[in-house]
């Protein structure tokens, strides 16, 4: 397998606005990352992936860019940005940006001047069309509820957003708009960033004639068939890659919702010059069924593991994985995969032994290596994400009752992982001295980085120890990846096998005993343990009882 800085790196994902205010205003800032960087190093990460920090109106938490060349006035200036950087840089940790380049703001000047008249010459920036029978162009749905489209006064026409209606989709058809994107590109590559998470970059080409989808159904419906992995999102990839990205030695990752392996190779594979490695959302669609998210499905360990199995699998040797369970736009993964009660520490560590010998680069999201929790605010005026508001109103305006509805957003709002960081006993978790633009999830006496610090056992101590097994031990990152009992719905279970050493790694996902059932030739194999989250007096054998939650990852020289 082809040797990478990032195989080998972990990445540490930081929602700026959540994670430490330094001048008192109740918004994470840059002086605040800036603040907290010898933490970062303490945890051994190698790489900060970090949300979007550029002018924004913030009607999507940054996602929606007024100018791609400055930075938003609430997390600083530009100065900050850089000293941020050198840094970083000083303490051998790199910088990816997110690039926000399917939509843009409304509040951009492309779209300001886009929307003044049709001969415009920053029209065809955006996509433009006429109404079909006094409605919208077509059935699409908006990724935050509504029509994918906007009736504007001024010319009449409509334009296309997938997310927000103040994040106009850009014309990627117009050659114009890709220069401006790859300058953009270039731009922060030449301050000297290290790579890009490429936000839903999948999307960025839409089928000709912008179809509806045929359906039955009444009102807007996902559209998804015509403009997830497009017509020509290889082509601007490629021209992306020759054009700029392949002049220097970063990383990318671009978010694909709505893809598979296959799909996923087109993206990935080392042959295709595209990207590094992509965000699949098989394995956090697990529990959503046909209904979509407004039903929380039942899911087994074994459909979990068939499509961890087969990413696992069909990149092998082709491509490479991104490892996550959790993000900004994702539940806590120990409230979601794991107990979030009694064995909250347990489960995350074992969570965490996963995604940390796997074959992929692991990511982990703020806040997850002290096991941090999803929030349950009462009322839905403490929620502040445009997606949860916004599907919190159509379920009430369809009838629903809120005791019905609350339950859900409290599995899936974004929300939960965007509480603020909880640094300390101290108001505010230590996060701000004022009021934080969300509340602070009120276990923060309990959880919190100053109480893992103190405590050898903590999450923390056990992710460092994750971090530093992976620089020690190549077969983390390179070595072949083959499932083991399949079948078991409470095991999850694997060998790595790389130049000279194997590992074999037995995970309990429940909060009962487990037996494993490994065959003799593998399990008789094995008797030291590299990393485990219980103490145990006697080592176990592979094939003796787990407990609830219980991980072990057991290491030979071959
Ligand atoms: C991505 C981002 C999400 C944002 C959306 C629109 O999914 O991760 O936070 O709302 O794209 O930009
Ligand atoms: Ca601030």
């Amino acid at each position: 397998m082809k040797k990478a800085w990032w195989k080998e790196a972990v990445v540490y994902q930081i929602y700026p606005i959540s994670f430490k205010d330094s001048n008192g205003d109740g918004y994470g800032d840059l002086r605040g990352i800036i603040e907290k960087l010898d933490y970062l190093k303490e945890l051994g990460i190698d790489v900060v992936w970090l949300n979007p920090v550029y002018k924004s109106p913030n009607d999507d938490n940054g996602y929606d860019i007024s100018d791609y060349r400055d930075i938003m006035d609430e997390f600083g200036t530009m100065k900050d940005w850089e000293e941020l950087l050198k840094e970083m840089h000083n303490r051998g940790i790199k910088l990816i940006m997110d690039l926000v380049v399917n939509h843009s703001s409304d509040e951009h000047k492309w779209f300001v001047e886009s929307r003044k008249s049709k001969d415009n010459p920053f029209r065809d920036y955006y996509i433009w069309r006429d109404g079909k029978d006094g409605k919208e162009p077509n059935n699409w749905k908006s990724h935050f509820e509504g029509s994918a489209w906007e009736l504007d006064e001024q010319t009449g026409e409509y334009y296309m957003h997938l997310f927000s209606k103040k994040q106009p989709d850009l014309n990627w058809e117009n050659e114009k708009v890709r220069e401006e994107v790859f300058d953009i590109v270039k731009f922060w590559l030449d301050k000297g960033i290290d790579g890009f998470r490429m936000d839903v970059i999948n999307m960025i080409s839409k089928v000709d004639g912008l179809p509806s989808v045929e359906t039955e159904q009444q009102g807007y419906v996902d559209g998804g068939e015509y403009f997830r992995n497009g017509p020509r999102v290889h082509e601007y990839l490629r021209e992306m890659n020759e054009k700029v990205l392949s002049k220097y030695d970063i990383m990318t990752v671009g978010e694909t919702p709505g893809v598979n392996p296959s799909e996923g190779l087109k993206y990935v594979g080392d042959d295709r010059y595209e990207l590094n490695m992509i965000f699949q959302f098989e394995h956090v669609d697990v529990d959503v069924g046909p209904e979509g998210p407004a039903v929380i499905k039942d899911w087994k360990l074994t459909d979990f593991k068939k499509i961890m199995d087969k990413w696992q699998l069909e990149l092998q040797g082709k491509g490479w994985n991104s490892l996550y369970l959790n993000n900004h736009d994702q539940p806590r993964m120990v409230s979601r995969f794991g107990d979030d009660g009694k064995y909250r520490v347990e489960s995350a560590k074992m969570l965490g032994t996963l995604l940390h010998t796997l074959q992929g680069t692991p990511y982990i999201y703020q806040g997850e290596e002290i096991g941090m929790t999803n929030v349950h605010f009462p009322t839905i005026e403490d929620y502040k994400d445009i997606s949860t508001v916004n599907s919190y109103h159509v379920a009430v305006a369809a009838g629903f009752p809120v005791q019905m509805i609350m339950p859900i957003v409290h599995y899936r709002s974004r929300d939960n992982a965007r509480t603020p960081m909880q640094w300390n006993k101290t108001n505010n978790a230590g996060f701000s001295t004022a009021t934080p633009w969300i509340k602070v999830n009120p276990n923060y006496m309990e959880i919190n980085v100053e109480e893992a610090l103190k405590n050898k056992n903590s999450i923390f101590y056990y992710y460092k120890k994750l971090i530093e097994n992976r620089k020690n031990h190549p077969v983390i990152v390179y070595g072949n990846y083959k499932p083991l009992l399949e079948d078991d719905e409470r095991i999850y279970s694997y060998l790595r096998t790389g130049e000279g050493e194997e590992l074999l790694i037995v995970l309990n996902f429940y909060s009962k005993k487990a037996t494993p059932n490994l065959p003799a030739d593998i399990s008789e194999k094995f008797q030291d343990i590299l990393i485990t989250n219980y103490d145990n007096d006697i080592i176990p054998k592979p094939n003796d009882e787990l407990n609830p939650y219980e991980a072990r990852v057991y290491i030979r020289k071959i």
